[in-house]
C-alpha cells in the first residue's frame, strides 16, 4: 500500500465463502438523509462487534454511494469520476441501469456472520432506505460460477489489486476510495447445459475442468475472456471481481451477482461495451446469449476514514433544493 494513502474500506478482502449484497434507495426528505449520514459513523463499529464473535470469520463490509445520493447526502466536493450508471447495448443484450443509492457488500466465511451484520446495519438505517435488491451469494465448489467455470482466476492480487482499485493522487481529496459496479445476471441454464463442454469453453475462453486459458489460436475474439481483456499502452488494465453465485433451484433461478471494483469506472464500462455492443461492434460476448443483466448500478466507496467522517458532513441546503425532483430518491 503506498504511504500516506488513507486506509481503504475492505475492497481487497480475502475471498470468502459467503456474501450478502444489498442495494437500497434513499427515502425523500432531509430526515432520511440525516439518518444515513449518522449511520456512516457506526458501520466500522458494527463490523468489529459482529466480527469479534468469530475472529477468523473474515467478516467485512463495504458501503458505496451512487451519484445522485452522494449529492443529497454529502454535497460537494464529489468524487471526480462518479456518475449515474450508463446503459450499454440494446434489445435482449442490454446492460440495464436500475435504481440504487446505497450498496452494502458484506463478506464472510460464514453466512451467519453476513446475516447478523446485514441485520444490524439495516436496523441502523431503519426507514431511511428501501431495499430494492438483496442477494445472498455462496461459494460454489472450487470457486466456480454457477455456469461451472472457475471465476476470479485473472484477478489482480497484492500491490496490483491496490494499484488497480484504489484512488490515489489523481483525485487526492478522495484518495483511498474506489468505484464499484454491480449487476445481477440470470442464466438460461437449460440452454447453457445443452452446449457441449467445448462450445462452453470457447465462450469463456478457458478450459472448464483445468481452468487454463485457451491458446490464442483457439480462443475466439468473441469469448468472454478476450472481450474483457483490456490493454493500454502495452499494459493490461485489470479490475477486481468478487462475483457470487446465487439462486433458487425450486424456482428455476440460477444467477451470478457480478461485482467489480476499479480505480475509475472507465475500464469496467469499457468491458461492458465490449461485451454488450461488441469489439468491434457486433462481435459481442456469447455468454450474453445465455445470461441476462436484470440490474445495474455504479457506486463510489469512500476510504474507511472518509466513511466515518462523512457523518459530520452537511450538504449545502441550497444546492440540494436546486436538484431536479427526478434525481431525488433514485
Ligand atoms: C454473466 C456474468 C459473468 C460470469 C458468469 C462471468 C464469469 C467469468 C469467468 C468464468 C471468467 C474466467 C476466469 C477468471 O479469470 O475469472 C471471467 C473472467 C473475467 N471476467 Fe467475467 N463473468 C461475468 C460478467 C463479467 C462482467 C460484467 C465483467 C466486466 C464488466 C467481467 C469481467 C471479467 C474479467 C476482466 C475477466 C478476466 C479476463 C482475463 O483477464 O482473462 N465479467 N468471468
Amino acid at each position: 500500500m503506498p504511504e500516506n494513502l488513507p486506509a481503504p474500506q475492505a475492497v481487497d478482502s480475502p475471498i470468502t465463502g459467503s456474501a450478502i449484497f444489498i442495494v437500497a434507495t434513499l427515502g425523500a426528505g432531509n430526515e432520511h438523509a440525516a439518518t444515513v449520514r449518522a449511520w456512516c459513523a457506526d458501520v466500522a463499529g458494527l463490523v468489529r462487534a459482529v466480527g469479534k464473535r468469530v475472529p477468523d470469520g473474515n467478516l467485512s463490509c463495504i458501503c458505496g454511494f451512487a451519484s445522485d445520493a452522494w449529492d443529497r447526502l454529502f454535497g460537494g466536493p464529489r468524487p471526480a469520476s462518479l456518475h449515474p450508471f450508463r446503459e450499454f447495448g440494446e434489445g435482449h443484450r442490454r446492460a440495464v441501469a436500475t435504481p440504487g443509492d446505497v450498496l452494502l457488500h458484506i463478506r464472510a466465511d460464514r453466512m451467519d456472520l453476513c446475516f447478523e451484520l446485514a441485520a444490524q446495519l439495516m436496523h441502523g438505517l431503519g426507514g431511511a432506505v428501501s431495499v430494492v435488491d438483496e442477494v445472498h451469494g455462496f461459494r460454489y465448489f472450487d470457486m466456480r460460477s454457477i455456469i461451472g467455470f472457475v471465476d476470479g482466476t485473472e484477478n489482480p492480487a497484492g500491490d496490483d489489486a491496490v494499484r488497480f482499485t484504489i484512488v490515489g493522487d489523481e483525485d487526492s481529496p478522495f484518495a483511498g476510495g474506489s468505484y464499484v459496479l454491480v449487476q445481477k445476471y440470470l442464466h438460461d441454464m437449460a440452454a447453457w447445459n445443452d452446449l457441449t463442454v467445448e462450445a462452453q469453453e470457447r465462450i469463456i475462453g478457458r478450459s472448464k475442468l483445468s481452468d487454463i486459458e485457451l491458446d490464442e489460436a483457439a480462443k475466439p475474439s468473441w469469448s468472454h475472456s478476450a472481450l474483457t481483456t483490456l490493454v493500454e499502452d502495452g499494459e493490461e488494465v485489470k479490475i477486481l471481481r468478487d462475483n457470487m453465485p446465487f439462486g433458487q433451484p425450486g424456482k428455476g433461478e440460477f444467477g451470478t451477482f457480478f461485482i467489480g471494483y476499479a480505480r475509475t469506472p472507465a475500464p469496467i464500462e469499457q468491458m461492458l461495451e465490449n461485451m454488450f455492443v461488441g469489439r468491434p461492434p457486433g462481435n459481442y460476448d456469447k455468454l450474453l446469449d445465455f445470461s441476462r443483466a436484470v440490474t445495474g448500478s455504479l457506486f463510489f466507496v469512500p476510504s474507511a476514514d472518509m466513511l466515518e467522517a462523512l457523518a459530520g458532513r452537511e450538504p449545502d441546503a441550497r444546492a440540494v433544493a436546486a436538484q431536479p425532483v427526478g434525481s431525488m430518491g433514485s
